[in-house]
């Protein structure tokens, strides 16, 4: 089976003024190519660490003191595992390491849309500028391209592609095959995004797509831009660096509205001009996940991206996911407490509690044939529409300053046995692909 990124016995516990609290205590996730694995569990069961310790975000306060996030042949947290005895300054300078080994990574490869979505944009930039920007930190040699692209293509080059379009009604393999053989790499995203316009007519469409060619640029322009295409940074002369960054940005701009017209944003040419107070929560959310997602990643993490947003923007943004896991080649972590909206788009689920994942398996049997206790009273404290009477999960979260030997669930479980309060339960197989932490299933 190949992995997007592997998660392996992570423990993670938070020094605070009040004590130490281990938040996560041996989670074992795998996240598969092109899935979407959701993860559910109550308040405080550690789905925000597992995420922010993925993207190598967590706080000067959080030990690591176990474990590994895999991605790539290599393990992300190695330098914060690597402290031998705990303090927030060594743990500070350990996670500055960090963010630098991770800076070409972070945002490129493994993004991540944080639970709240209204702090996560800057309030006094335009959201297209947000987008570009992760583009022009990231992606610089994309624009490049797509502009450059502009500038070398003829009209006979435009009608051509406009022909092989026609012919092979959008297909995707023969345009680009058709940009690299005339070297215009980066002219194939613009023409198709626009070919798939359905808001303006075909006669407008053939008209635009023969337009994307011919454009003038300063002969400096023209060698910054080029040198960025062949893998150089930008540069850091001021002035020149300055010159390169206007002429990134604008084309970032111009990604940006493509890339939230095929998110459903209407009127992107617009939006892209506003800031964030002037748009909706759902158009918000819709922008924080272009971000998260311009730059074709690896891996997403979708934290809870529905819980500030109503019923109808919910079932919209899921769909937006749903479509996305067709179109892009991303794998994703969707967290939620809310187990119908995973039914929803996942493939997998995994439940975790105290810090732990009890169970994963595929969503059908996760939903349907629970096996560990706790999933069970998860799912038994679902509201439904047909009057099922709900029964909620009897008696306190443990306290993670001090778990509970043995099944971290033990003080709630209504099949605890002696074992339980003194043996920690490994994962068992149940089913294929399903997998159990519990002694009923196995250990007994
Ligand atoms: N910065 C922090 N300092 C101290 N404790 C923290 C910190 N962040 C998280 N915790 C604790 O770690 C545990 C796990 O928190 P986490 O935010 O991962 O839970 P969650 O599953 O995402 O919950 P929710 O559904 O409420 O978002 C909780 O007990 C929380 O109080
Ligand atoms: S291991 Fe024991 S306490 Fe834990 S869930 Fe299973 S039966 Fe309950
Ligand atoms: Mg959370």
């Amino acid at each position: 089976m190949e992995y997007a990124l592997s998660v392996k016995d992570l423990r993670v516990s938070f020094y605070t003024r009040r004590g130490v609290f281990k938040a996560l205590n041996g989670v074992n996730l795998e996240l598969r190519r092109g899935e979407v694995l959701g993860v559910a569990g109550e308040s405080g069961s550690g789905k925000s660490t597992t995420g922010l310790a993925i993207m190598g975000l967590l706080p000067r306060n959080a030990k690591v003191s176990s474990g590994s996030v895999l991605f790539d042949g290599r393990d992300l947290l190695a330098p914060l595992t690597s402290i031998r005895k705990f303090s927030t300054g060594r743990n500070e300078s350990a996670i500055r390491k960090l963010h630098r080994e991770l800076a070409p990574i972070r945002g490129k490869r493994i993004s991540m849309v944080f639970q709240e979505p209204m702090t996560s944009l800057n309030p006094v930039l335009q959201v297209g500028y947000q987008i570009a920007e992760t583009l022009v930190i990231h992606n610089p040699s994309l624009l490049a391209s797509r502009k450059l692209a502009r500038v070398r293509a003829t009209r006979e080059d435009t009608t051509a592609l406009l022909k092989v379009i026609k012919e092979n009604e959008g297909s995707e393999t023969a345009v680009r095959e058709f940009v690299e053989s005339r070297h215009l790499k980066g002219l194939e995203e613009q023409a198709l995004f626009i070919w798939r316009r359905n808001d303006i007519n075909e006669l407008r469409k053939e008209r635009l797509i023969l337009d994307l060619c011919c454009e003038k640029v300063g002969s400096t322009t023209k060698r910054l831009l080029e040198s960025l295409e062949g893998g150089m940074g930008i540069t850091k002369a001021p002035v020149l660096s300055r010159l390169l960054r206007r002429v990134l940005f604008k084309e970032g701009y111009r990604k940006a509205v493509e890339f939230l017209s095929t998110l459903g944003v209407p009127n992107p040419e617009k939006v892209v001009q506003m800031y964030p107070h002037e748009l909706s929560g759902g158009m918000r959310q819709r922008i924080v996940i272009a971000i998260a997602l311009i730059n074709n990643p690896d891996v997403v993490i979708m934290d809870e991206p529905t819980s500030a947003v109503d019923v109808t923007v919910q079932a919209q943004i899921l769909e937006l996911v749903k479509d996305l896991k067709r179109r892009v080649n991303s794998s994703f972590i969707f967290i939620s407490h809310d187990l119908s909206v995973l039914g929803e788009v996942s493939d997998r689920i995994a439940i975790m509690y105290g810090g732990r994942v009890v169970e994963v398996g595929p969503k059908e049997i996760v939903l349907k044939a629970p096996r560990h206790p706790y999933t069970t009273m998860l799912i038994n404290a679902i509201p439904t529409l047909d009057g099922r009477e709900i029964r909620g999960i009897e008696g306190e979260a443990p306290d993670m300053r001090n778990p509970p030997p043995g099944c971290i669930f033990n003080n709630r479980c209504p099949f605890a046995m002696d074992k339980c309060r003194k043996e920690e339960p490994p994962s068992y197989k149940v089913s294929e692909d399903h997998y159990v932490a519990c002694f009923l299933q196995g250990g007994k």
